[in-house]
C-alpha cells in the first residue's frame, strides 16, 4: 500500500524512484555506495526494497536511534552491530563458528556477545570474519549504516579505519551509507580529506530529491486509486505541504483513516511534520550549543529564497546591532551542513516547506 506510513520494504510499493531503483541494483557489488537524501525522502525504503528483491544478505545498523543522545560511545555502536549480527545467526547458525575465534566475541547458545571495555571487539576482525563466511556462501554481505551522520558523535573510537580496511581488502563485504544531512559525506566518511583513512576511495553516489510537483500529484493519485478513491485535489496537497514523499504518505493515510476530511488531515500532517522538524532542529542546536533565534531567522528569511545579504541584514535586525561577515558565513555555512538549507543559484532556499512553519518552536 502506497500510503503506508512505515518504510517500504517491497519494490511493488515504491513509487517512481525508478533510475536510483536500477542505479542501486547495477551497483551492489560496489564497496561503497552513499545515498543521501533529506529525511523521509525514501532512502530507508529504496534501500530495503533493493536488498529484499534482489534477496542479498545485508546488516541494517539504524542510526537514528541515536538522534537524541549528545553524544555515543564504542558500547553503543557495537551493541548495535551484535543486535544486527544476532539477527543473521538465527537464520545461518554457520556464521557462528567464525565470529567465535574473534577477541572479544561470546557465544551463547545461538548468539553472540561483544565485549566493548577491556579486551574489547575489533570491528575490523568482525569484519573480517562476515567477509569469510560471506565469501565462503559466495555471497556479498551488505552492511547498511543508515543516517550516518549521527556516528559524527561517536567519542574516543574512531570506525574509519575499519571501513577503509574494508574497503581494501574484504572484497565481499559492500558498505551502503546513508545521510539525511550532506555533512555525512565531508564530516563523516571525509572522502577528499587527505588525512582521512577513506581519501580518495572511489564510490557510488545516489541522491534523493523529493518528489517534483508533477510527480507528487501522481503519487497522491495512485495512491487514493489504490484504494478506491477518487481523489481531485492533489494538487492543492502539494502547494501545502510540497513533495517530501514522507509527509505526502502521512497525508493520504490520514485522509483515509481519519474520514476522508481533507482539512482533518492537512492539519494532522503538519502537525506531525512540524513535530519531526521541530526536533530535528532543536537537536542542531543543542548539538552545536547554537544560538536558536539566530537559526530561526534565517529560516524564516529564506522561505521563499533569499541572498546572502538579505540574511545578514535580517540577523542585524534581529539584533539590533553590526554582525560581521564571518559570523554570518558560519550560520549559513551550518544550515547547509545540515541540510536545513541548499543554494541555488545565488539564492538560500529552505530544503522544507514546512520547515518555514517551525518558527515558534520551543526546544
Ligand atoms: N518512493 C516511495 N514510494 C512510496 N512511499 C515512499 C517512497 N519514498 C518514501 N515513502 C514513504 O515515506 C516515508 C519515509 O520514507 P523512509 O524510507 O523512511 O525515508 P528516509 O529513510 O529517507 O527517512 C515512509 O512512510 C515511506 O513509506
Ligand atoms: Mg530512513
Amino acid at each position: 500500500m502506497l500510503f503506508d506510513p512505515r518504510p517500504k520494504d517491497n519494490l511493488k510499493d515504491l513509487f517512481d524512484r525508478e533510475s536510483e531503483i536500477s542505479l542501486l541494483k547495477n551497483s551492489l557489488d560496489s564497496p561503497l555506495i552513499i545515498i543521501i537524501g533529506l529525511r523521509r525522502t525514501g532512502k530507508t525504503s529504496l534501500i530495503k526494497s533493493v536488498l529484499n528483491y534482489t534477496k542479498s544478505t545485508y546488516i541494517f545498523l539504524d542510526m537514528r536511534r541515536f538522534e537524541n543522545k549528545e553524544y555515543i560511545v564504542y558500547k553503543d555502536f557495537i551493541k548495535s552491530l551484535e543486535r544486527e549480527i544476532n539477527e543473521i545467526t538465527r537464520k545461518n547458525k554457520d556464521l557462528l563458528s567464525y565470529l567465535r575465534h574473534i577477541q572479544g566475541v561470546q557465544v551463547m547458545g545461538f548468539s553472540v556477545s561483544f565485549s566493548w571495555g577491556e579486551e574489547k571487539v575489533e570491528i575490523s576482525d568482525v569484519f573480517s570474519e562476515l567477509n569469510d563466511w560471506a565469501s565462503e556462501k559466495g555471497k556479498t554481505m551488505h552492511i547498511v549504516i543508515d543516517e550516518a551522520q549521527e556516528l559524527i558523535k561517536l567519542r574516543g573510537y574512531n570506525i574509519l579505519p575499519s571501513i577503509a580496511y574494508a574497503y581494501d581488502n574484504l572484497k565481499n563485504l559492500s558498505f551502503i551509507v546513508t545521510g539525511s544531512e550532506v555533512r555525512v559525506r565531508d564530516k563523516f566518511l571525509k572522502l577528499e580529506d587527505e588525512n582521512s583513512p577513506l581519501f580518495g576511495r572511489a564510490h557510488v553516489e545516489i541522491n534523493l530529491l523529493p518528489f517534483s510537483k508533477e510527480t507528487s500529484v501522481r503519487f497522491l493519485e495512485e495512491g487514493f486509486k489504490e484504494q478506491g478513491i477518487s481523489f481531485p485535489d492533489s494538487e492543492k496537497i502539494f502547494d501545502i505541504l510540497g513533495g517530501n514523499p514522507g509527509w505526502l504518505t502521512y497525508f493520504g493515510y490520514i485522509y483515509i483513516k481519519h474520514g476522508r476530511d481533507e482539512e482533518k488531515a492537512i492539519l494532522e500532517t503538519k502537525r506531525y511534520a512540524k513535530r519531526l522538524l521541530s526536533r530535528e532542529f532543536c537537536n542542531f542546536t543543542k548539538e552545536g550549543g547554537r544560538d536558536k533565534r539566530r537559526y530561526l531567522k534565517v529560516i524564516e528569511t529564506c522561505r521563499k529564497g533569499c541572498s546572502w545579504k538579505d540574511i545578514k541584514n535580517s540577523l542585524e535586525a534581529l539584533e539590533g546591532r553590526e554582525i560581521n561577515d564571518g559570523t554570518v558565513s558560519d550560520i549559513i555555512n551550518n544550515l547547509l551542513e545540515y541540510s536545513f538549507l541548499v543554494k541555488e543559484d545565488r539564492k538560500y532556499m529552505i530544503t522544507d516547506k514546512l520547515l518555514g512553519e517551525i518558527i515558534n518552536v520551543r526546544c
